[in-house]
């Protein structure tokens, strides 16, 4: 069977599976009648902090999904009553279930614009009236209108639910957006007003009088009675884009099914005692811009402007006193939207590419002229279509922009990305990150400045701090022998390397601290931790995070605290209260006036307040994880010195690696990214997460796939030092939910895994990593993923996974395990004994004869400038120039082990080139770094096919002795 042709047989898989353990009792167990008394609801409220709440729906990782399978679910039930009204058959079970789920939908629904309270309302009367044909037929038109997403069409209209619609939707499990016509965008505007019951008719007729054909979008109107229906529904409903409070409100949800107070369980009741009777819109606005910063807030209130003035009332759009003025609203309202709907550069190359123009430059692809008049290439016209020919030119006038020197809608696209990313300032870069990364570096650092980076970072970094003549110290990450990758580096390595500077009298020379965050397998930073430690070391350093596959973190809160952008904005403000400046001052006292090395490492230290400098860069790939052509990448600063100290030189640097002739479609791409990001951003990461949990969910729960393999989890990927919330998976296997305190985990470890990127671990199979890539799911099932272990596979999700392609990989993982059962079974019955001897081999060397990853050893002392002070920075740069004078060098064969003995007695090789082995993409040695046993021994064992920097044929390139005395001596 064709992968295609599964996929229909997939969803329904997974959706009857999900559906089938809808068992009665659960859902009984969801639903907490709503006239519980005042002692219940209190109780209830009670157990909101501890984590193992007993009403829990299993099986959902997300009450999106949920509500879309109780629709069709729905759909089902009735459609047998009505069946079995007709054949006059008993109803009373289906009945019981239906009244079950109608229920819960009705708790749903209440925080959606559609389907409306009325149609609800007639829902619950049709089945209470026994009118199963027009409960049948009114929940067939919701599903449809759901799924197809036609109830984006109306806008704030009552759709007719009884009304035939056109045809059935594509049933794909997702809900199908996919239309390409360019229809009016949608979105719903949240009320919080306590009247929401009674006041949503008025809202919305005051809404429907003033509505106008030339509006840009379409809207609808939700509306709820309290502070904690407010928070639900903003992380629930995707669609609220805009947020109106209305005078006062109660803080507490009458509502309590389990799916649901998920969202407000994070909310401890200390809070709620500490929040005044009054005023509880502005702490409503505060915390709704914490949640979702992208919406727009409104607040009609009727104490006067200047009482609840303060810095709360800053994040609201506009503040209206009093009186409901619509039209005023609704302007507002569309003005929000447009202002994030606005592409400028996009825009720019759209209307050129519709005003005619004579090309006099030199691009003869411009306008498709050189394509459409050629015999021989016509087929690319045909197959790119001939808009992408009218929007390429190499002019910077007609409306367009220059990325070099931008001051038209490029610098404008750029601005309103630094406002989508929490930024100061931001760049777009067309040739990706590698790029990006080469900018900043050279933009901050000079020849002989001192770089502290992870020496498993992207190779760009390597050869940027060539060109910029750093003065390079490798910080290691500690290792996962046992996965055969690395994690990230400890704080306690970066502190002490920091303090040994300090110590040595060279803390000035030390520039700048480069991380990646997240690495390639998912391992995030506590950002806001290292870099204030940092800061209470040397207060000026400048942090450069590579988020190269992390853009997609700024658009969900959990992921959006450990980003560079939103730590250095957070470090930033706390600074400049008063309660940090007496923890600061408290600090020092205690510190004394000298501590010791140990009492400074133990310590949880903090910057001083009058020195700090925030200096933070983000270099983002945002094609990697969000909408961008390939090569769309981004730089983010938050830099505070940066007008005085940086804008010349990052200029420059910008100047040097930047074509000057940048493609304008990728530039165009990262403005719609940007809108994209900025409107449907949460949206499409929470689902992305929703997604890749029920991926683990059912790896680890179905016995055929777990015999094989399983998902690494936190525990296996981050010491248990670094969890200091406990939390060692994220995935709960009781439950078989998602672990509800991953959020604390997220708030308090030093280390956390980004739960979208799965890592599957093979050891059980006897297969390796890469050959699991290339032959198991790419050539037979057409499944590409790009990075692996010896004994692992990383497979990512993106914004754009569909429940569609989560069944498929399930089914085909399933098939995979299906098949190595029966190889298991045929080696039981037909092979030999050596034949059993060589498998079992193969296991044992992917499960415990892993090669021990080397440390960075170290630079050469002819590569050292401070060799004498011990300091364990090099200069690459000289080592790599050296290494182009042919005879500076010479070849080393690895040969079958008697090397290493060579070099544990004393033989000095230093390497004159990097070396880097595809998988893990890193190199394992660096120009100037000296070769250690261990390394030797590493590549030996290494069994990938890729080995960047090395020849087997001549061996590795060491430099001569006379070229290091001659390198010493200068
Ligand atoms: C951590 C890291 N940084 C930078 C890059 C380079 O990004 P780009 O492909 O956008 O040049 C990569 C690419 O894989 C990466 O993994």
């Amino acid at each position: 069977m064709t992968p295609s042709s599964n996929y229909k047989t997939a969803v329904s898989t997974v959706q009857e599976w999900k559906i089938d353990h809808w068992t009665k009792s659960n859902i009984e167990a969801m639903i907490v009648p709503k006239q519980m008394s005042q002692t219940i609801l209190q109780n209830q409220a009670k157990s909101k902090n501890d984590n193992d709440k007993k009403v829990r729906l299993d099986y959902y990782h997300s009450p999106t999904q949920f509500r879309f399978d109780g629709w069709h679910r729905l759909s089902e039930y009735s459609e047998r009553l009505y069946r079995r009204q007709k054949r006059g058959q008993n109803v009373a079970d289906v009945q019981e279930k239906t009244r079950y789920l109608l229920s819960i939908l009705l708790t749903v629904e209440e925080y959606t614009a559609y389907p409306s309270r009325s149609v609800m309302s007639m829902l619950s009367e049709f089945f209470e009236e026994g009118n199963y044909q027009a409960l049948r037929r009114c929940v067939s038109n919701i599903v449809w209108d759901l799924s197809s997403g036609n109830y984006r069409n109306f806008g704030i209209k009552e759709i007719n639910p009884l009304e035939s619609r056109p045809e059935k939707p594509n049933d794909s499990g997702d809900e199908n957006r996919h239309n390409h016509s360019e229809k009016k965008p949608y979105f719903e505007v949240l009320f919080v007003d306590k009247n929401s019951r009674t006041e949503i008719d008025n809202i919305k007729s005051g809404f429907q009088d003033i509505t106008r054909p030339e509006d840009a979008f379409l809207y609808n109107v939700v509306a709820v009675p309290s502070f904690e229906d407010a928070l639900i529904a903003i992380l629930f409903n995707y669609n609220i884009q805009a947020c109106v409070l209305r005078y006062e409100f109660p803080l507490r949800s009458k509502n309590h099914l389990d799916i649901l107070d998920r969202y407000t369980r994070t909310i401890n009741e200390v809070d709620y005692d500490d929040m005044p009777d009054t005023g509880h819109g502005p702490l409503l606005g505060a915390l709704l811009a914490h949640l979702r910063p992208e919406i727009d807030l409104y607040l009609v209130t009727d104490e006067s402007v200047e009482t609840i003035a303060g810095s709360t009332t800053k994040v609201f759009s506009r503040i209206f006193y009093q009186h409901d003025d619509f039209l005023e609203l609704h302007l507002n309202l569309l003005r929000g939207i447009q202002r994030r709907y606005e592409t400028p550069f996009f825009n720019a190359l759209r209307n050129y590419s519709q005003n005619p123009t004579g090309v006099f430059h030199a691009m003869p692809i411009s306008r498709g002229k050189s394509a459409i008049k050629s015999n021989w290439i016509k087929d690319m016209v045909s197959f790119y279509g001939i808009n992408i020919f009218l929007a390429e030119t190499s002019a910077t006038s007609g409306g367009l922009d220059s990325l070099l020197q931008p001051n038209g809608p490029i610098k404008l696209a750029q601005k309103y990305a630094a406002r989508a990313f929490g930024a100061r300032r931001t760049y777009f870069v067309t040739n990706g990150t590698s790029t990006a990364n080469k900018i900043v570096v050279q933009a901050l650092v000079k020849p002989r400045d001192i770089v502290l980076v992870d020496r498993d970072c992207h190779k760009s970094h390597h050869y940027g701090l060539v060109l910029s003549g750093a003065y390079v110290s490798y910080l290691d990450s500690y290792p996962l022998h046992s996965y055969s990758m690395y994690g990230a580096v400890s704080l306690e390595s970066i502190k002490s390397n920091l303090l040994k500077y300090k110590e040595a009298g060279r803390l000035d020379q030390v520039k700048m601290l480069l991380l990646t965050n997240c690495t390639f397998d998912g391992v995030v930073y506590n950002v806001q931790k290292v870099m204030e430690e940092c800061l209470a070391i040397k207060p000026d350093l400048v942090f450069l995070w590579d988020e190269a596959w992390f853009a997609f973190a700024g658009f969900t809160p959990m992921y959006r605290q450990r980003t560079a952008m939103a730590s250095a904005k957070a470090l930033s403000r706390k600074y400049r209260t008063v309660e940090y400046r007496e923890a600061y001052l408290a600090q020092q006292q205690d510190l004394g006036d000298n501590p010791s090395m140990e009492l400074l490492l133990a310590t949880q230290l903090l910057p001083d307040p009058d020195k700090v400098k925030i200096r933070v860069y983000a270099t983002q790939s945002t094609h990697k994880s969000l909408t961008s052509l390939r090569q769309g990448s981004m730089i983010h600063v938050y830099d505070q010195l940066f007008k005085k100290n940086a804008a010349e030189p990052f200029h420059e640097a910008f100047m040097t690696h930047t074509s000057t002739s940048p493609n304008y479609q990728i530039l165009a791409s990262l403005d719609l990214g940007r809108r994209q990001a900025e409107l449907e951003g949460y949206e499409m990461v929470q689902k992305q997460l929703e997604l890749a949990m029920s991926i683990r969910e059912q790896v680890a729960t179905n016995p055929r796939l777990s015999r094989y393999f399983r998902f690494l989890l936190a525990e296996d990927m981050i010491p248990k030092e670094y969890r200091a919330s406990g939390i060692d998976s994220y995935f709960d296997a009781d439950t078989k939910w998602m672990n509800t305190r991953m959020e604390v985990a997220w708030e308090t470890d030093d280390f956390v895994v980004d739960p979208t990127r799965l890592t599957l671990y093979l050891g059980k199979t006897g297969i390796d990593g890469d050959t699991f890539k290339n032959e198991y799911l790419m050539d037979k099932y057409g499944i590409q993923i790009n990075k692996t272990s010896r004994n692992t596979v990383l497979f990512m999700t993106n914004i754009g996974t569909t429940r569609s392609s989560v069944a498929f990989l399930i089914e085909v993982l399933t098939k995979i395990a299906d098949e190595l059962e029966q190889e298991q079974e045929q080696e039981q019955e037909e092979y030999s004994r050596p034949e059993r001897h060589l498998h079992q081999k193969r296991i044992t060397s992917l499960t415990e004869d892993l090669p021990p990853l080397p440390d960075f050893s170290s630079f050469h002392r002819a590569f050292r400038p401070f060799w004498e002070s011990k300091s364990p920075d090099g200069d690459i740069r000289k080592a790599y120039y050296l290494a182009y004078e042919e005879s500076n060098y010479h070849y080393v064969e690895i040969g079958d082990g008697e090397l290493e003995g060579k070099i544990d007695s004393g033989l000095e090789l230093v390497s004159a080139g990097f070396v880097i082995p595809y998988p893990p993409g890193f190199p394992i040695l660096v120009p100037g770094q000296v070769i250690s046993s261990n390394i030797i021994t590493f590549m030996r064992k290494l069994d990938v096919k890729e080995i960047h920097g090395y020849q087997p044929e001549l061996g590795l390139t060491v430099f001569t002795e006379q070229a290091l005395k001659t390198s010493i001596a200068s």
